[in-house]
């Protein structure tokens, strides 16, 4: 598994594990993910090998007597290195090909991570126009502190729809694009090759090991670390954004369950939590759990530059394989607050990264902000 010191990727090998698969995990242990090496949460039977997706010898180290591949390996931020997520991305993957076409290797199956960014700004139903694909929301609406997207035909309000596998896709970040890349070369090469591959467009994955370093926005993360240090959960925009969240215990039995079914072969599969929430019911029921119920989240008026407005995934089609959420976002976030409680040191990471942020020009204010 590549990433597999990783949050997906270590819940996932645990999975395995207990089907009684021999585990390896690549991983490069990306200094901001993995200040201190290896994660103590790792289970003792794996094996470990470090090395990075663009390293054509380390790769092939890890591919050596390997039968199926499960591949999270991924630059995920929101800074504007927009190159790194190609190469990372894009072209580690295009050189797990090269090495499996090229040494002949006899790989069974590649799964591999996607996301549902890859929809962009998603799918919305438009009274006059029927179904339509916005654009990102331009910047001028967001500087005005409009929110909602508008149709691309008639501009009138648009209503968000379920995001579903045959929906066009229309990546508009960095990430989104070598992710669907990514989709790109792993569908066509693993067709052309007889390499049956399946991708994963994961929603917002929550639960418990996902890294406190990580600039990467996890919402529970970010408003409970705020939480825990008596600071109200800042909801960007107006916090109506509707969103899917998805236990990283659910994502982890899809992962397995792509590897081990045949008819995922050659798919794209949404892997999504079982309802539509809003960023400010993420940020009320997290007050709860975190006993805090005297903070009142805070609007701030703030917009983070590139994000859509409302992304909402269907599971349909993975569930006709068997799979559905079982995890409600109550039990998978009162687990996750557990787990953040016994982590030692806990410094507020936020402020950091949030820092980071704004000096890149990502969190941005409009003229709705309160001044
Ligand atoms: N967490 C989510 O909500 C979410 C949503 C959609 C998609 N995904 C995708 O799922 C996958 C796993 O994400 P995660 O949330 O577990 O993140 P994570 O940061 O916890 O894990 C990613 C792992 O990849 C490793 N890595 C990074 N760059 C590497 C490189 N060049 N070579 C080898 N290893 C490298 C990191 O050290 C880390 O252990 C990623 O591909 C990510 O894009 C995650």
């Amino acid at each position: 598994m590549t990433g597999g010191a990783g949050f997906i990727g270590s819940h996932t090998a645990d999975v395995l594990l207990q089907r009684g698969y021999e585990v390896r995990l690549f991983d490069s242990l990306q200094q901001r993910v993995h200040p201190h090496g290896w994660p103590s949460y790792l289970a003792a039977e794996v094996e470990t090998i470090v090395g990075d997706v663009r390293d054509a010898d380390a790769l092939a180290r890890a591919l050596d007597g390997v039968d199926g591949i499960i591949h999270l390996a991924a630059y995920q931020d929101y800074m504007p290195d927009f190159s790194t997520y190609y190469t990372v991305n894009t072209a580690g993957t295009a050189l797990l090909f090269e090495l499996i076409v090229g040494r002949r290797l006899p790989v069974q199956k590649i799964v591999s991570a996607s996301s549902q960014s890859v929809y962009g700004e998603g799918r919305y139903s438009c009274n006059s126009c029927g179904e339509v694909y916005p654009q990102s929301r331009p910047e001028p609406q967001l500087t005005a502190g409009e929110w909602e997207v508008g149709c691309p035909q008639c501009h009138a309000k648009a209503t968000p729809l379920p995001l579903i596998e045959s929906a066009p896709v229309h990546p508009h970040t960095a990430y989104g694009i070598s992710k669907y890349a990514l989709e790109l070369t792993t569908l066509n090469l693993g067709r052309k090759y007889g390499i049956p591959t399946t991708n994963m467009r994961y929603s917002i994955v929550q639960g418990t090991r996902n890294s406190f370093f990580n600039a990467y926005s996890g919402v529970a993360r970010i408003f409970t670390l705020r939480l825990l240090h008596d600071q109200p959960p800042i909801l960007y925009e107006d916090g109506l954004q509707q969103r899917d969240y998805v236990s990283v215990h659910d994502v982890a039995r899809a992962n397995v369950l792509a590897l081990e079914d045949d008819r995922s072969n050659f798919r794209n599969f949404n892997v999504a939590g079982q309802k539509m929430t809003t960023v400010l019911e993420v940020a009320e029921l997290l007050t709860s759990l975190c006993d805090k119920r005297q903070i009142v989240p805070q609007v701030s008026g703030e917009y983070r530059f590139g994000d859509t407005r409302h992304t909402v995934s269907s599971w349909e089609a993975i569930g006709s394989l068997g799979w559905q959420p079982d995890q409600g976002m109550e039990h998978f976030l009162a687990e996750y607050v557990a787990w953040v409680r016994q982590q030692p040191n806990l410094e507020d990471f936020y402020a950091r990264s949030q820092q980071a942020m704004r000096s890149a020009g990502v969190i941005r204010r409009s003229d709705a902000a309160p001044s």
